[in-house]
């Protein structure tokens, strides 16, 4: 048997982890890997070279990719989905492993449509494959986002400002919500709330009115300019305001040791689904704890989540 396997979409800390237990399982099983430089352009450029134990040393700790990663537009064309194909085929490549974000799964179900063995492995700082409770990077963006917001704090006390932070997620509130938890935010604004500036304003100024001394506000990204927002904050409130867009910063660094641990796992899952000659399935989170589910079915169901805004009303 021989294993491909890539990563692609935006990097996320835990990418090398799930790369090298990926490489290491199916060395350990006997089976041939073959590593697709910059994801799905590699695969149709036939960028495609064996890997050994000693390709995956010392990478556990290492944030970014060392396939490397690329985002491809033309992969949404039959033509190139099969020119891809064809790059496995003739390697006698019987199955592929795919990992990455929404859109690396949405590159697995046309590849799938092609007859190809795959299975897709969630890593995105973003945690937006509905179907899995987490996603690999997520924690380890978090605990970046929540450093630097907490910094954000030390500052924003000492001044007495207003803090609007914005924070990546592209159309997912969970990084800001969960920063917002984990750094003590008065206001969290995602796509689930919908931004509504004057009662932002208004809560703002109600703050200011009790004597509140400063305010963190997460703004998830695509919402609003923070930038305007915190002009207005500064025209319409009592507060002194700044505007900090905390951007790729959350992408980068060191894997926490959850992404470390759930990467490991679903590496070594996703290997051993296609041993057993299982294929078209996701790994999926359920806490650290890795199950699997239909390929087709991982970006459309999902899972219950707890509602964190409620609690976040709890803690103001
Ligand atoms: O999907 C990860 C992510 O960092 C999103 O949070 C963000 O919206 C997007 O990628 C940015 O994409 P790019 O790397 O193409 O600028």
């Amino acid at each position: 048997m021989k294993i491909a396997l890539l990563t692609s979409g935006g990097d996320a800390p835990g990418m090398n982890a799930a790369i090298r237990a990926v490489v290491r399982t199916c060395i350990y099983h006997g089976i041939e890997v073959y590593g697709v430089r910059d994801g799905y352009r590699g695969l149709v450029e036939g960028d495609i070279k064996q890997m050994y134990s000693f390709d995956v040393g010392q990478i556990i700790d290492r944030g970014g990719t060392i396939l490397g990663s690329a985002r491809l537009e033309s992969f949404k064309k039959d033509e190139v989905v099969a020119k891809a194909v064809k790059n496995l085929k003739i390697r006698n490549i019987d199955a592929l492993i795919a990992i990455g974000g929404d859109g690396t799964f949405k590159g697995a179900l046309a590849l799938e449509k092609h007859g190809l063995k795959i299975i897709g492995v969630p890593a995105t700082i973003d945690n937006d494959i509905s179907g899995s409770e987490y996603t690999i990077g997520f924690f380890s963006a978090l605990d970046t986002s929540m450093e630097a917001i907490d910094k954000l704090r030390d500052t924003s006390f000492s001044h007495q400002r207003c803090t609007v932070v914005e924070v990546m997620g592209r159309d997912c509130g969970d990084l800001s919500v969960y920063s917002g938890i984990a750094c003590g935010a008065e206001i969290v604004v995602t796509s689930e709330t919908g931004f509504d500036e004057d009662g932002i304003l208004k809560r703002v100024q109600k703050a200011k009115n009790q004597g509140k001394r400063h305010l963190i506000i997460v703004v998830a990204e695509n919402i609003t300019d923070v930038r305007t927002l915190a002009v207005k904050i500064q025209e319409n409130t009592g507060y002194d305001a700044r505007a900090t867009v905390l951007g790729y910063i959350q992408r980068g660094g060191s894997p926490s040791a959850f992404d470390r641990v759930l990467a490991s796992k679903m590496g070594i899952t996703a290997v051993e689904l296609l041993k057993e000659g299982k294929h078209n399935l996701a790994t999926v989170s359920r806490g650290l704890h890795v199950d699997s589910v239909k390929l087709s079915e991982v970006l459309v169901n999902k899972i219950d989540k707890p509602d964190l805004h409620e609690s976040l009303q709890k803690l103001r």
